[in-house]
């Protein structure tokens, strides 16, 4: 790796690109698990859910590039493989295929809690090493955490409970809010 920033340590250049690079390959593979859901949902909120995920799409493929670009920027070079999405990701392939929206729904709010939890772990650790890194870091989890709010508040009841409440599994929130 040559760096060409000079900005950062070559120690503190190559954590920032090991961090972003699970973040392209994470992000890599939400739009493509938001396209199989946007495929595969059926049922009477189809077309409300199968609506709602394009545009989220559409942002989360905008966010790859800039992760990609800012690894560039580090001296890095991005990889944008499906081969790099299953050797970076610590997470099993989604799991549900033709199914309700709120089945849907509840596994995607598990999707976003493990995506979301490592992306604050992210910006927790480029808070001292790279703040330029972090501010992107940010910027996006306020777009991604705002877009789990839509997708809860199609699982909420009127006192603020969850139909999948205590299932960590994209299955075991499924099943539960089926
Ligand atoms: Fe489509």
């Amino acid at each position: 790796m040559s760096f060409t920033t000079s900005w950062l340590g070559d120690k503190e250049a190559r954590r920032v690109v090991e961090i972003l690079q699970e973040r392209l390959s994470a992000l890599n593979d939400l739009h493509l698990t938001l396209k199989h859901i946007h495929w595969n949902v059926v049922g009477p909120n189809f077309i409300g859910v199968h609506e709602m995920i394009d545009p989220q799409v559409t942002l989360v493929r905008g966010y790859a590039d800039t992760i990609a670009e800012r690894i560039a920027t580090l001296g890095g070079s991005p990889r944008g493989t499906a081969h790099a999405i299953e050797t970076d990701r610590s997470w099993d392939d989604y799991s549900l295929g033709r199914d309700t929206a709120q089945a849907h729904l509840a596994a995607l709010d598990v999707v976003y809690d493990g995506f979301i939890s490592t992306q604050r772990a992210g910006i927790t650790e480029t808070e001292e090493i790279d703040p330029v890194t972090q501010d992107i870091l940010i910027g996006q989890s306020a777009e991604l955490e705002k877009f789990q709010w839509f997708v809860r508040a199609h699982l909420e009841n009127a006192a603020g409970e969850l139909t999948h409440a205590g299932q960590h599994t994209e299955t075991g929130a499924a099943d539960q809010a089926r």
